[in-house]
């Protein structure tokens, strides 16, 4: 493992749930690391859907100790707060990550378009990339999803981050050795991802469904499977991406796909026995079995999951149960 100590290390998105997790991760074990986040954080705007335009917090932030920007990726003169600082690595997780979203135009521009810039920016410094891609990118087609193959987004969201991908890949052509490192997340969860709302993971959903209503909807028959991945795996994704010597594109999952119902059947142990409604699903482009395929990864950059679905849902059961005490 590389010391991140003296190096400087910027994330975009930092003010969000991934991004905010990295961030502390730096405090705590690399002190002496110069962290600088760049987020737009979240404003009064909203999409169709009632979502915020952006999901950054403040609170994801209380207790960090590093510098702070405020600022829109998107944009050319807040870029250039970004260009005068002398970075070593940049964790790029800044995007409009809610897979609803319809506007195809902005979620290019935002996801793609906005990467394609700050790429330029990170190999003029000659720093590392670190990018989050998707599970999106493979869209419905067959787990266990591997890098290369079935690549067919169901969505905007999806096609944003393949293009990402698409446009790394034919840089990684002509120059290998390039540090520029995709990660393919399938389904995180874990701490700080409350003020996702709506779009946080069904983790914590069923959790607050559960303690508040002592029941919880699932679509039929919650059978439909998910590569569920706890937010300290994908920090050590992260971690063990910055380390690379040369550039790639790879999944982040735990490597196993889990059903909602076993997910319901974990949240039991917990939290008391709760009855389960099973309802029609609205949406035809469900992924219904996603599996990452990582392999690769552990190959390549030795990363290992560590934490199991029943692992996970008991590290995080605490604070789901202070989420909920905290909004009655
Ligand atoms: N959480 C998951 O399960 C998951 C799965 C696959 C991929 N990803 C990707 O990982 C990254 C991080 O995801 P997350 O779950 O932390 O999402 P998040 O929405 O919590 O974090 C994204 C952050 O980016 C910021 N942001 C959005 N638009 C911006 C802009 N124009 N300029 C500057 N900042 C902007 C937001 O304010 C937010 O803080 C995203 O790129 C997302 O697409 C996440």
């Amino acid at each position: 493992m590389q010391d991140f100590n003296h190096k400087t290390i910027v994330i975009t998105g930092g003010a969000g749930f991934i991004g905010s997790n990295l961030a502390f991760y730096f405090q705590e074990f690399f002190p002496k690391a110069r962290v600088i986040i760049f987020d737009k954080f979240r404003n009064n705007q909203t999409f169709a859907s009632g979502n915020p335009t952006s999901l950054g917090h403040f609170k994801n932030l209380l207790g960090f100790n590093g510098e702070v920007i405020v600022g829109d990726i998107n944009s050319q003169e807040d870029r250039k707060n970004l260009e005068k600082i002398d970075f070593d690595i940049i964790f790029h997780h800044a995007a409009i990550s809610d897979t609803t979203v319809m506007d195809q135009e902005l979620v290019m521009q935002t996801n793609h378009l906005a990467f394609l810039e700050l790429l330029q920016m990170c190999l003029q410094k000659k720093a590392v990339m670190v990018y989050a891609s998707s599970a999106g990118t493979y869209g419905n087609t067959p787990a266990p999803n591997s890098v290369g193959i079935g690549e067919q987004p169901e969505n905007v969201y999806g096609f944003s981050k393949l293009m990402m991908d698409m446009s790394v890949r034919k840089i990684l052509q002509e120059n290998p050795k390039l540090p520029i490192v995709g990660l393919r997340f399938f389904n995180v969860y874990g701490e700080r991802e409350f003020y996702k709302g709506k779009t946080a993971s069904m983790i914590l959903q069923l959790g607050l469904q559960a303690l508040e209503h002592q029941k919880v909807r699932l679509f039929e028959f919650g059978e439909q499977k998910r590569d569920f991945v706890y937010i300290k795996d994908v920090i050590q994704a992260n971690v063990v991406a910055a380390c690379a010597k040369k550039g790639g594109i790879y999944n982040v999952g735990s490597g196993v796909a889990r059903s909602y119902n076993d997910i319901v059947e974990c949240l039991k142990k917990h939290l008391g026995n709760f009855e389960v409604e099973y309802i029609p699903n609205p949406y035809s482009f469900f992924q219904t079995h996603t599996q990452a395929h990582i392999q690769d990864f552990t190959f390549d950059l030795g990363y290992e999951p560590k934490y199991s679905l029943e692992d996970g849902i008991e590290s995080y059961i605490p604070e789901i149960k202070k989420i909920f005490e905290e909004k009655r």
